[in-house]
């Protein structure tokens, strides 16, 4: 794996990758790889010539009473799963924003509520890092999952408005065997919130086959012992639904006919 840390350098590979006619997959993350990521990386891997992943923790999307400091970055982990899987660059930034940066992409219509009532600013952040993650790198494919339904919507919006030339793959989340769909954030939870925890994917599977889905997940979530409902909501054909467990705030989502 070649290790870029400057964004001009990154753009200019990038740059003469494309003049030689390859192409380019590329998955943006924060870091701390699960099997989430990975199977990100290896569909881009088979699908695309040139394989680029990013490990960047971008500080505008956390708000100030979120994990931005504690957020696992476990780095030579990290590189030996990129490595193993055939990643050609980790593009590793240490900051992406100038000191006076004042330049933002504000998506208007679905950032809102869901995961936006509970932390303003957050899809400002992502969609802001995330163009510019895409103008560096210039991918033809990028690959996100399911599991940040709303941030996946909020890009795939971004891309089409402002006319992006990077085609948005969204690939189903990954869970672990108990159900639980894989998060960096797991890690924060204790062996019995883990328990807890498991609540939010099994009522999401027992919900969709109810005819209210959302009353049926609002009305049973809040029993479950160590759960508290943040929300719950049907849209664009995924049933999505966030709680907390403990300190820590887990989302996740189903397709929902
Ligand atoms: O999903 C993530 O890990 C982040 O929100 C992303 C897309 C890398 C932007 O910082």
């Amino acid at each position: 794996v070649k290790i870029i840390r400057d964004p001009a350098q990154m753009q200019r590979l990038s740059r003469l990758l494309k003049q030689a006619g390859s192409t380019i997959g590329f998955v943006p993350t924060m870091g701390a790889l699960h099997l989430g990521h990975l199977r990100l990386i290896e569909t881009a891997r088979a699908k695309n010539k040139h394989l680029i992943v990013s490990i960047y923790v971008n500080p505008t999307q956390f708000g100030p009473q979120e994990d931005l400091r504690v957020y696992p970055r476990p780095l030579q982990r990290d590189l030996a799963l990129c490595r193993g899987a055939g990643v050609d660059v980790l593009f590793h930034p240490a900051s992406l924003y100038a000191e006076d940066h004042s330049t933002w992409v504000v998506e208007e219509k679905i950032a809102h509520g869901r995961c936006a009532t509970t932390r303003p600013g957050h899809f400002r952040g992502v969609a802001t890092v995330v163009l510019k993650l895409l103008n560096i790198v210039q991918p033809d494919r990028a690959y996100f999952g399911w599991k940040d339904a709303q941030q996946v919507e909020v890009i795939q919006r971004l891309v089409r408005d402002l006319a992006v030339p990077t085609q948005i793959i969204p690939l189903e989340t990954v869970r672990d065997r108990d159900g639980l769909a894989l998060s960096s954030r797991n890690q924060y939870l204790s062996p019995t919130e883990r328990t807890q925890a498991l609540a939010l994917p099994l009522l999401l599977a027992g919900a969709i086959h109810q005819p209210s889905p959302v009353a049926w997940l609002r009305r049973t979530l809040p029993r479950c012992p160590g759960v508290k409902l943040d929300y719950v909501e049907k849209t664009n054909g995924r049933l999505c639904a966030a709680v907390w467990v403990g300190k820590t705030r887990l989302i996740d989502n189903l397709p929902c006919p």
